[in-house]
């Protein structure tokens, strides 16, 4: 079984991020195949700063590798070292039909943010499916956003098939319901692009910071808060702390005797605790560059040969051999 998901340096990863795909790619490594990488094309679509590119694709090598992404099991490297994937993205553009990109949320939700869009944003589907397709991935482990792109990519690997014979595999999205969504400080999806963070590996005080300005209503500590289960904090501290403290304190809350200012502290205390041996871990990758270095380019050199092999496939199948 092959594994395979990306995520691009567009910025400081967060909770989200974690919880959402790099926690079940992390685990589902132990399982078949796993293959990852840094989708640093796709962060083209979107941020213009060549510098910050190259500091966020390092960043994300190490933030990835010290919350458990493990070389000798899963394949890692950087979109842009195994460019074959372009190759194949045009072979695709040319059988996807217009309507089928027009009609993507995460495409319609940047225009409605007022995004004004380029080609590659347009087209971003389009590679995403070239990266998955090229690795005869089986499973695409992503949070629920990304679920439409999976499917596009299997439309796109269906009509392929069809037009030029069996030649893609068709992928399957994985999608754990419990953390298909984590709620950022507004309440809104955690997202970069909103501003509603925690960062993975934020620094203290500033995060502390964040955590007890999140805002609750205007309800007395001493109220009973039947609503408990919807609390921004308490959702995410479900995912930090162990569950029966989760749910030890979602029942105080829900009692009355708890205030928000003690609830936002617990969320930021486990938060910190449970990131804890990743933090140290990061600081000794950190200071060691060169071996983050060594494992990208290892995983491109394997990534590629087999990209190699499935793009000549696709390129006899559709006669450009
Ligand atoms: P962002 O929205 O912050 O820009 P990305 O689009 O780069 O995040 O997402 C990278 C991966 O993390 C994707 O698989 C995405 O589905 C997942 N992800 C992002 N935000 C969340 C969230 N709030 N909850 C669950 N998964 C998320
Ligand atoms: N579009 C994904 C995101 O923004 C990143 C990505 C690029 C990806 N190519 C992929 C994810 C292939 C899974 C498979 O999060």
């Amino acid at each position: 079984m092959r594994i395979l998901s990306g995520i691009q340096p567009s910025g400081a990863l967060h909770i989200g991020n974690y919880f959402g795909m790099m926690l079940p790619a992390i685990e589902l490594q132990e399982r078949g195949e796993a293959l990852y990488f840094i989708a640093n094309y796709h962060s083209m679509t979107s941020l213009f700063d060549a510098e910050q590119r190259r500091k966020n694709s390092m960043d994300v090598a190490l933030d990835f590798l010290a919350c458990g992404l493990d070389p000798k099991k899963a394949i890692f490297w950087k979109q842009s070292d195994v460019p074959e994937v372009t190759e194949l993205a045009w072979l695709l553009t040319t059988l996807t039909p217009m309507g089928l990109l027009e009609r993507c949320h995460s495409y319609k939700d940047k225009l409605a943010h007022g995004i004004s869009p380029n080609h590659g944003l347009f087209a971003y589907p389009v590679l995403m499916a070239a990266d998955i397709l090229i690795f005869d991935s089986n499973i695409v482990p992503v949070g629920r956003d990304q679920k439409q792109h999976v499917e596009v990519t299997r439309d796109i690997a269906i009509k392929f098939n069809q037009q030029y014979g069996d030649t893609f595999v068709i992928p399957e999205p994985q999608i754990r319901e419990e953390v298909a969504a984590v709620p950022g400080l507004d309440g809104q999806k955690m997202s970069k692009s909103y501003g509603n963070t925690i960062e993975i590996f934020g620094e203290e005080k500033p995060t502390r910071k964040k955590v007890m300005s999140i805002v609750m209503d205007s309800r007395t500590p001493q109220e009973p808060k039947p609503d408990a289960e919807k609390n921004i904090v308490v959702q995410l501290l479900k995912h930090v702390a162990p569950p029966e403290v989760a749910r030890d304190i979602e029942e105080r809350l829900r009692a009355g005797g708890l205030g928000y200012g003690d609830l936002k502290k617990n969320l930021f205390e486990y938060y910190w605790n449970y990131f804890a041996p990743m933090r140290v871990r990061r600081a000794e990758l950190a200071s060691n560059l060169d071996y983050v270095q060594q494992v990208l380019r290892e995983g491109a050199d394997r990534a590629g040969a087999v990209a190699r092999q499935v793009l000549t496939r696709a390129k006899c199948a559709a006669g450009l051999d």
